[in-house]
């Protein structure tokens, strides 16, 4: 989580670390803060300010900007999402060291900060904050004090500090230079016509440079006015990676949606569409040219494992079930935080699939570093091009959604559907698993899926008016069977995640043997009652609800006359393919969850407590 931005060079840094800080705040909204690097008559000296105002801290420093020195060339800045410490000023970032000469901004965590911060004090530095971040401006502060450059002091750095991290660092002794280095953790740097920038997230540099660096694991960057130098850790240049970028600057914007979720909502036919592209020829076939991992590589596979995190995992759910069904091969959908520690048995013939609409999940990250390690092969599906991931796997397949700044992962979620699915059709042919008409004739319903899409994004306020009536309530189950069941998780997630209500997925089937006790008159079950094999046993299930009083929504298909009767509201979708529902049926619970948010007075861009990027365990 948390958002870097620094630059060197500019004529006003401030407005760029601020521009910069709010098109990062998604990745954390809990406090903001910057440090400008100015010249005085007396020398260079650090300006900084910082703010705890929960959504509102970037506001708040615009604010200072009349106080702000004229002469600053460089600065850093930072948008938190707390860790270790409150959401407190104190605690906000950048921290400085004892001198106030220094200054870090830091992502992820330091594992060993107590051990750290226990020298420290006792070699009497004096911390201000309860941050694992601080110790790391004091650390540079005793190899500057050593004698050592800035440079020197950050490959020091890698040496001490245990966990996964990104950091920029800023030194009044050293004006023009921004330090940045990394391990896990991503940072990249650009730089443009006498303009030198490091930061955490593409998007937030993207409108100054298109020319970026991936920095490396351990690499440490010397970025100045108009140059980059990139070593590893030992001092010695090393070749920079450099970054391709498909998005424009214009896709971060709100284009007048009331909010990213609802733009992003209605961008899912164009999401889908873009993903599709190019994939799905005229017969039918499917086309991965990028994919990377051969023909040969793909046929000597026996089993695949896909894991993930949220909504990504609950993709993966429906990704393993189009694998096992269309590719006839055994297929797990696991949680990645779990998949992680469980020793998972994978080896040279297993594929483990990673999806991340970000590709720098940490534990999507390690799950898919722990795959490796046992010598699995490796594919990602992402949004983010060159992401962590991405760089990381054998093979990575890119969902092309354009940038998510929501919370709540929407068009994502659908273009990852789309995506596994093809992936699926693209093994069933090389396997030869599926008649080559069956997988022609899905392939053409889900290159269809945008125009329906198109449908259902324009059936936003209808959904919305059923949602009105869930205003108020406090708890709701969500319920399916089959390819339902993940729906009906994603609805659940999407519900708590936005709204702050207490939701319960459960497998419809499943109910009777528990939780249908939990069932009293009026609580609400929203039941996925799509048109497919387990229509009858679903509305089965609905009736044993309604027989305790429950009160149904039910997502049921337009040309659907018996599920309706059995529900007191209905969220209707176009048919499609079984196989394809959840990517249609879906977005009724998105909306279902965005309006109900909303009428709570709910920030649905930026909830309570979360992030966009998770890059903590
Ligand atoms: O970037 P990722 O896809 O790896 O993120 C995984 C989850 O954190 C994410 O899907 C999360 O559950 C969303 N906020 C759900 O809307």
């Amino acid at each position: 989580m948390c958002g870097i931005i620094a630059v060197t060079g500019a004529a006003d840094p401030l407005r760029i670390l601020l521009d910069g800080l709010e098109l990062l705040e998604y990745r954390g909204y809990d406090s903001a803060g910057v440090a400008l690097v100015c010249s005085g008559d007396a020398g260079g000296f650090l300006w900084r300010r910082r703010a705890a105002v929960r959504a509102q801290s970037i506001p708040e420093l615009h604010k200072e900007a009349d106080t702000a020195p004229a002469h600053a060339r460089a600065g850093i800045g930072h948008t938190r999402w707390a860790t270790h410490g409150a959401p407190t000023e104190q605690n906000a970032h950048p921290h400085l060291d004892c001198s106030g000469r220094v200054a870090v901004v830091h992502n992820g965590i330091i594992e060993n900060h107590r051990e750290i911060a226990a020298g420290l004090d006792a070699r009497g530095h004096v911390r201000t904050s309860e941050t694992d971040s601080e110790v790391i401006a004091h650390l540079v502060e005793e190899h500057l004090a050593a004698g050592a450059t800035l440079a020197q002091a950050a490959r020091a750095l890698l040496r001490t500090l245990r966990g996964d991290f990104a950091l920029a660092l800023v030194s009044a002794d050293e004006p023009d230079l921004i330090v940045g280095t990394r391990r896990t953790s991503p940072l990249i740097a650009g730089r443009a016509d006498g303009l030198g920038l490091v930061a955490s997230d593409i998007s937030a540099i993207l409108g100054l440079t298109r020319n970026l660096v991936a920095i490396g694991d351990d690499e440490v960057a010397l970025v100045r006015p108009g140059s980059i130098a990139v070593t590893d850790a030992e001092g010695n240049e090393v070749a920079q990676q450099l970054l391709q970028v498909g998005w424009e600057v214009e896709a971060a914007r709100r284009e007048g949606f009331e909010d990213f979720m609802s733009k992003e909502i209605h961008e899912q036919p164009r999401a889908l569409a873009d993903t599709l592209l190019g994939r799905i020829g005229a017969d039918g076939t499917t086309e991965l040219e990028e994919l990377a991992l051969g023909p040969h590589e793909l046929r000597s596979i026996d089993r695949v494992t896909v894991i993930g995190c949220g909504s990504s995992y609950h993709a993966g759910m429906v990704g393993r079930l189009a694998i096992e069904s269309w590719a006839k091969l055994p297929a797990t959908a696991e949680i990645a935080s779990e998949f992680r520690y469980e020793e998972p048995v994978v080896d040279d013939r297993t594929l483990v699939i990673a999806i991340s609409q970000s590709g720098e999940t940490v534990d999507t990250f390690h799950g898919l570093r722990e795959a490796l390690r046992r010598g699995a092969r490796t594919l990602v599906v992402t949004n983010v091009v060159d992401s962590l991931m991405a760089r990381e796997a054998d093979g990575a397949l890119y969902t092309r959604a354009g940038p998510e700044i929501g919370v709540a992962s929407t068009k994502c979620h659908v273009a990852q559907l789309a995506l596994l699915q093809v992936f699926a059709l693209h093994l069933a042919a090389l396997r030869g698993t599926m008649p080559a008409s069956a997988s022609a004739r899905l392939a053409a319903e889900i290159a269809r899926l945008p125009g329906v899409l198109e449908d259902v994004v324009g059936r936003f306020e209808e959904y919305r008016g059923v949602a009105q009536a869930l205003a108020g309530v406090n708890d709701v189950y969500f319920l399916g069977r089959g390819l339902g069941y993940p729906i009906a998780l994603e609805g659940a997630l999407k519900l708590k995640e936005l709204a702050y209500v207490r939701a319960e997925a459960y497998p419809a089937g499943e109910m009777k043997h528990g939780p249908i006790s939990l069932i009293v008159p009026g609580t609400v079950a929203v039941v996925v009652a799509t048109k497919g094999r387990l229509y009858e046993k679903v509305l089965a299930n609905v009736e044993e609800l309604r027989a305790r009083g429950a009160s149904v929504v039910a997502v049921c298909n337009d040309d659907d006359d018996t599920a309706p009767r059995l529900a007191d509201a209905v969220l209707r979708v176009p048919a499609v393919p079984e196989a394809l529902v959840p990517a249609v049926a879906v977005v009724p619970l998105q909306v279902l969850a965005y309006s109900v948010a909303k009428a709570r007075g709910n920030d649905v861009d930026r909830p309570r407590n979360l992030a966009k990027v998770v890059t903590v365990e």
